[in-house]
């Protein structure tokens, strides 16, 4: 029998201080997160400075509590994967200078792992059988991409957002209706008390690229439409205006995976990012894949949104195929997926 990989992962590239042990990359031995969403929720956003002074204060006890739930030591560790891109700058530093110390100080390799290689890896964790090639649907608050993984570690862009990710639109609308900051979870909810077909909001298509997004045009029409019922004296009801955006992105997403799958002749997919925690999103991609006989996979929710076992799983497959990180290694804010 082959010995047991045993990573320790770490993921500071936004407002999460996460630590994770993930035996060969998909069996997760301890996933510990600490949240900031209750210090950023006061500004309506995450503050780059306040996050990159949290993890400091949080990695050291976070990576203690992953070590020891998982029953492990550094010296069991064959390997460090952290998260050095994309992200903010300063919070994806804390969690780079620890991985570096701590490789340094206990001579364990380093590995370099790319947040949307990350969220693309979290489907690996529940879903024991699924392996490249796929289609995947990276949906998250910075990013909104669908990429082909023809292997492990190796994607192709199919198609990206032109404007705002998908995330962003739903924290932008959830402002705009006073839901507060994170706007997704919260439109999820509010959406379920509102009537989705209550208001048509468009669906932007982009002429010659059929697999591109663009949401920036949803949100002005949602801003539209509410600065016109103020002036009107039209009372908002806001878990309708809730539903009716979040189906306009939700159809938007689906019809584009579902070409994306059939065009590559793959018959698998995936979604990713915190906004595939979506309730109505996984329903809807979920009875769009049965009805056209697709394989459907997608990470429980707290895989979906920032975690650091996904880092785990995507550093056991760079570990495995021989990529590791020098003492050089830099947070780099706007990595690109498949660049070292
Ligand atoms: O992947 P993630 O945790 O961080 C980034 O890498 O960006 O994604 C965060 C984004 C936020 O925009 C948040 O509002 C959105 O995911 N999100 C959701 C839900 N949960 C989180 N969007 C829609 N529905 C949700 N349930
Ligand atoms: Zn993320």
């Amino acid at each position: 029998m082959e010995k047991d990989v045993l990573i320790l992962a770490i993921e500071s590239s936004c407002d999460e201080t996460a630590a994770a042990v993930v035996k060969n990359g998909r069996d997760v031995l301890s996933n510990v997160i600490s949240s900031q969403i209750e210090l950023h929720k006061l500004y309506g956003g995450v503050v780059p400075e306040i996050a990159s002074r949290k993890h400091i204060e949080k990695i050291n006890q976070v990576i203690t509590e992953a070590l020891k739930e998982s029953d492990t030591t550094l010296d069991d560790l064959d390997a460090i994967a952290v998260t050095y891109g994309p992200g903010l700058v300063g919070a994806l530093l804390v969690g780079v200078a620890e991985a570096k110390a701590i490789s340094f100080a206990r001579n364990i390799p380093l590995v370099g792992v790319h947040h949307i290689e990350g969220h693309i890896s979290a489907n690996y964790i529940e879903n024991k059988d699924l392996e490249p090639p796929f289609i995947c649907l990276v949906v998250s608050g910075g990013h909104t991409h669908l990429v082909k993984v023809a292997d492990y570690g190796t994607y192709e862009i199919l198609g990206r957002t032109r404007d705002d990710a998908a995330g962003e639109a739903f924290d932008k609308v959830a402002r705009a209706i006073g839901l507060g900051y994170p706007g997704g979870p919260k439109i999820d909810r509010l959406s379920k008390e509102g009537n989705a077909e209550a208001i048509h909001f468009p669906k932007a298509k982009i002429a010659d690229a059929p697999y591109d997004f663009s949401f920036s045009g949803l949100k002005s029409a949602v801003l539209n439409y509410l600065n016109g019922c103020q002036m009107k004296g039209i009372e908002v009801n806001r878990a309708d205006v809730a539903a009716s955006f979040q189906k306009a992105v939700c159809d938007v997403l689906v019809e584009h995976a579902m070409l994306a799958v059939k065009e590559s002749g793959l018959n698998k997919l995936a979604i990713a990012g915190g906004v595939a925690s979506n309730g109505t999103l996984r329903m809807a991609m979920e009875q769009a894949c049965a009805e056209n006989g697709i394989r459907f996979y997608r990470p429980s929710p707290i895989f979906c949104t920032d975690n650091a076992a996904m880092i785990g799983a995507a550093g056991y497959y760079e570990y495995m195929q021989g990529t590791r990180s020098g003492y050089d290694l830099n947070a780099v804010p706007n990595l690109k997926l498949g660049e070292r």
